[in-house]
């Protein structure tokens, strides 16, 4: 019932030679799960335009919609090169541009209006896991990111503790089931069993392909959040072969 995503970030990396690694996941991208990229702004038209059965997305919007804003790019931007996702409140935009939730929950509703589908990433911090805040940090984050109107068609939620972020430490299968679990419960109850349960959850932070398969086994694991490893075809085509195999979480 939840089709199944994989999601590759590639933050600030890529110039126009790059794109040929996208042609190199088209056959992958058929296997049934759906696949996106999310490219640099600068390469969202000419990924659009060799996307094939690839989705393009955005990596940040404004909430505004256009304005006086140098340097900013609004929903309606990224729609209009006919990208359909926008990932929001990445633990990067948090910390590097001191991103808050109500922000992220004002851009996710801009997102909406210009019909993106919202990638909205929560996830705990060291210290915070340490201290054993994580289901609280997660709980916050995601009451204040996530707006009211949220259905499984234009929200994805993504997890990703920002310790496992490039790092190559990863959770535990059974935190990454702890947390994925949580997070399905509190959107139920927020927004209802059917919607709580047609959102998508993504699990992000230094997948790979050799650890691919152990995590799409975990309940309510619908996908992933890749970053370093969705740069060449050579790592993402088997993590979307992975998830093409992975049975319902
Ligand atoms: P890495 O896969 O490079 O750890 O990055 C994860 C991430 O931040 C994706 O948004």
């Amino acid at each position: 019932m939840r089709r199944k995503l994989a999601a590759g970030n590639w933050k600030m990396n890529g110039l126009r030679a790059q794109l040929s690694e996208i042609d190199a996941m088209q056959e992958a991208a058929s296997g049934g799960s759906e696949v996106l990229i999310c490219p640099p702004t600068t390469l969202l038209t000419e990924a659009v335009a060799r996307a094939g059965h690839i989705e393009i997305g955005g990596q940040d919007c404004h909430a505004r919609a256009s304005g006086a804003h140098t340097g900013d790019v609004s929903a309606a931007m990224l729609a209009d090169t006919g990208a359909s996702y926008v990932i929001l409140g990445h633990s990067e935009r948090r910390t590097d541009h001191d991103e808050h939730d109500d922000e992220v929950r004002a851009k996710c509703k801009s997102a909406w209006e210009a019909g993106l589908k919202a990638v909205v990433c929560v996830g705990e911090t060291l210290a915070e896991r340490e201290a054993s805040n994580t289901l609280d940090i997660i709980g916050g984050q995601l009451a204040g990111s996530i707006p009211d109107g949220a259905t499984g068609h234009n929200l994805v939620v993504a997890y990703e503790p920002v310790w496992a972020i490039g790092t190559g430490k990863v959770p535990t299968t059974d935190q990454i089931g702890e947390v994925h679990d949580f997070i399905r419960a509190r959107l139920e109850r927020r927004f209802g069993a059917g919607v709580g349960r047609s959102v998508r959850l993504l699990y992000g932070g230094s997948v790979k392909p050799a650890n691919a398969a152990e995590i799409f086994a975990v309940s309510n694991v619908d996908g992933a959040l890749v970053g370093g490893a969705s740069l060449k075809a050579a790592d993402f085509v088997p993590i979307i072969e992975a998830l093409n195999g992975a049975s319902d979480g």
